[in-house]
């Protein structure tokens, strides 16, 4: 295991069990993304990053004729994933697996190489080389693809002293928001001739981005 699993493990190992009813408060923008990914009938959608398998259900109950997948680097956090997708009935159709986002090889781990959807929710700010995981996922779209993300923002239009003490609290469980990551969907759009698509919302609080591969 890399130090950086170890340190999720270590966060996560008690904080899954108070996971979802704490961070409905504060991870905002969540059902929007799952709404607005709108994945094709009997298509593919991979959650990296998927915790608790919060956005899993939610993306299975949405699209029902949907495969989801999810890979998640923490074990802990796929232990609980993995409860919650039996006490749904899911397991036909939600499939996770234990992977580094910025390598992983879906082949090996579902037997699918590309997806017509993925989802990066409050993942990003994790993921020490975050531009690495985004750049390798993009690089998994299926034709007429979509990546849709949703993390922190810059909080520039938010009061000084809230930015200053929310990013000091989120440092804490190793969550850094990505203010550069506007330029890298630009770049990695460039680089893999897709469509890129950025804006913050609530007052800059989060941030979405769309890659599609149209
Ligand atoms: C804040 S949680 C978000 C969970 C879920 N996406 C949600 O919206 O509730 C971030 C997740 O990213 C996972 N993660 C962090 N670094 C990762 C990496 N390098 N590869 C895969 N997952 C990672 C963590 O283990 C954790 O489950």
């Amino acid at each position: 295991m890399t130090a950086h699993a170890v340190r999720m493990d270590e966060i996560y190992r008690l904080q899954r069990h108070f996971y979802d009813v704490t961070r409905k408060y504060y991870l905002l923008g969540r059902d929007e993304a799952v709404r607005g990914l709108a994945v094709p009938a009997a298509g593919t959608v991979l959650e990296v990053g998927c915790g608790t398998a919060r956005n899993l259900v939610a993306l299975a109950r949405r699209y029902p004729r949907a495969s989801v997948f999810g890979i998640d680097i923490s074990r802990a956090m796929l232990a609980s994933a993995a409860t919650r997708i039996a006490r749904e009935r899911l397991g036909a159709r939600v499939f996770t697996a234990t992977a580094d986002a910025t390598s992983f090889d879906p082949s090996g781990h579902f037997g699918r190489a590309r997806f017509d959807r993925i989802l990066f929710s409050y993942t990003l700010s994790m993921i020490p080389d975050w531009p690495r995981a985004l750049e390798h996922a993009a690089g998994l779209l299926a034709p007429g693809g979509v990546l849709s993300i949703v993390d922190f923002g810059d909080q520039q239009r938010l009061p000084g002293w809230f930015r200053r003490a929310l990013r000091a609290w989120l440092a804490r469980f190793e969550v850094t928001p990505r203010d550069g990551l506007a330029t890298a969907i630009a770049e990695i759009a460039h680089r893999q001739g897709l469509a890129g698509r950025y804006q913050q919302i609530y007052r800059g609080y989060c941030q979405t981005a769309i890659l599609s591969a149209d």
